[in-house]
């Protein structure tokens, strides 16, 4: 029985024990025979519950050990699940959803392409009382989102500014050290977050004239974080851009120190152009930033060709969802630890935020190798 069924059942039951309350309240109160229909299940049956996971492509890392973690978790619970991957294609994301709502889906996980898109199909599966969870990014631009799980996204950027802050020792050193900022795919709500995090440490300096941007490609605030972006986070289009910039305004012997990547998938496409342009790991190579923990990126840590990754134990995430699934399906209240971020243009949506984790090479063996995330054999260990 779907969760939708056995909620009409479940109201149904409850108002015919009312009725039949009200009934017995005006006579004796007699053992009844109590129709049993949809009122001894505590909870509809994991079984009976079908999930649709939405994630938005297999390109980038993260996104293929998000799906199978969190479609191996439910399918052991024993819930029925629907896991499908779009190509970053927004139609191919709604068409998947419109899918789901039509087999019938109870609840809907979904990591959005574009945040902003899917307003119209989530009216269509709220009309059929689905359950709507926003998977690592927010939503917007719709009250029909129920609940968002994914780490906390401000934080992830601060770590990065932070990291260079340290890195340069810019409370101290005289500098101008040149930085080049990138930023992530424009229509990722998340991406804002990530700019907003590192440019409130970064800025400062950038003012006082302590870090350069010699491309002039530096928002004049956090507002402005989508002139850098890299539209569908691709390393290829991250390599072009960098290697634009070192071709236009480091020729000559001007020197680059600093590049602040949002994530790995651009890391890499950026360490890609540094190589090409001549810099030396452990000589030249430039302060690197990143996100995620990719594999590629690691074994680039480990080269000296990244600097950092945030790494977001994206196990974590899944068993949080399979939590708030749990806890939706038993009608219990569902754990939040945030109801004030997230505001999505329409409302506050219900947010459970987990920490992110620093990563360099002084500490993968005791983050990524010691909590199974990858075995010394992935890192060449
Ligand atoms: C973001 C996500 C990051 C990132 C990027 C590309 O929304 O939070 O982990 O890597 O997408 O997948």
């Amino acid at each position: 029985m779907s969760l939708r069924k056995f909620k009409t059942i479940a109201a149904v039951a409850g108002a015919a024990i009312l009725l039949s309350g009200v009934a017995a309240c005006s006579q004796e109160r007699e053992p009844e025979a109590q129709d049993t229909e949809g009122q001894g299940e505590e909870t509809a049956a994991p079984e009976d519950i079908l999930v649709g996971i939405a994630m938005p492509t297999r390109s980038l890392e993260r996104w293929n050990k998000d799906g199978s973690h969190l479609q191996g978790l439910l399918e052991e619970a024993g819930y029925e699940t629907n896991l499908q991957y779009a190509d970053n294609e927004v139609d191919q994301q709604i068409s998947q959803l419109q899918n789901m709502i039509n087999e019938g889906a109870d609840i809907l996980v979904i990591a959005s392409i574009d945040g902003t898109a899917l307003a119209p199909i989530l009216a269509e599966a709220k009309a059929q009382d689905i359950t709507v969870i926003a998977y690592d990014r927010l939503i917007n631009e719709t009250p029909d989102v129920d609940y968002y799980a994914t780490f906390d996204n401000y934080r992830v950027g601060q770590l990065q500014g932070e990291f260079i802050r340290d890195a340069l020792d810019l409370e101290n050193a005289d500098g101008p050290f040149n930085l080049e900022p990138f930023a992530g795919s424009p229509d990722d709500n998340n991406a804002k977050f990530f700019f907003s995090g590192a440019w409130d440490v970064l800025l400062p300096y950038v003012k006082e004239g302590k870090l350069v941007v010699p491309s002039a490609k530096s928002p004049a605030s956090n507002d402005e974080w989508q002139s850098i972006g890299i539209l569908g986070w691709g390393s290829e289009d991250a390599q072009d851009e960098m290697t634009n910039r070192l071709n236009s305004f480091y020729a000559g012997g001007t020197k680059l120190d600093v590049v602040l990547s949002p994530n790995d998938s651009l890391a890499l496409g950026i360490a890609q152009a540094l190589e090409g342009a001549g810099y030396v790991p452990g000589e030249d190579w430039p302060v690197l930033t990143g996100q995620d923990g990719d594999q590629a990126n690691v074994l680039n840590i480990i080269a000296g060709k990244q600097s950092m990754t945030v790494w977001k134990d994206t196990r974590l995430l899944a068993e949080r969802v399979a939590t708030m699934i749990q806890q939706i399906v038993n009608g219990e209240e569902v754990e939040v630890n945030d109801n004030e971020t997230y505001d999505n243009g329409v409302k506050v949506v219900p947010t459970f935020l987990i920490d992110p984790t620093v990563v360099t090479a002084d500490n993968i063996e005791d983050t990524l190798i010691a909590s199974g995330f990858y075995t010394a054999e992935d890192l060449g260990l």
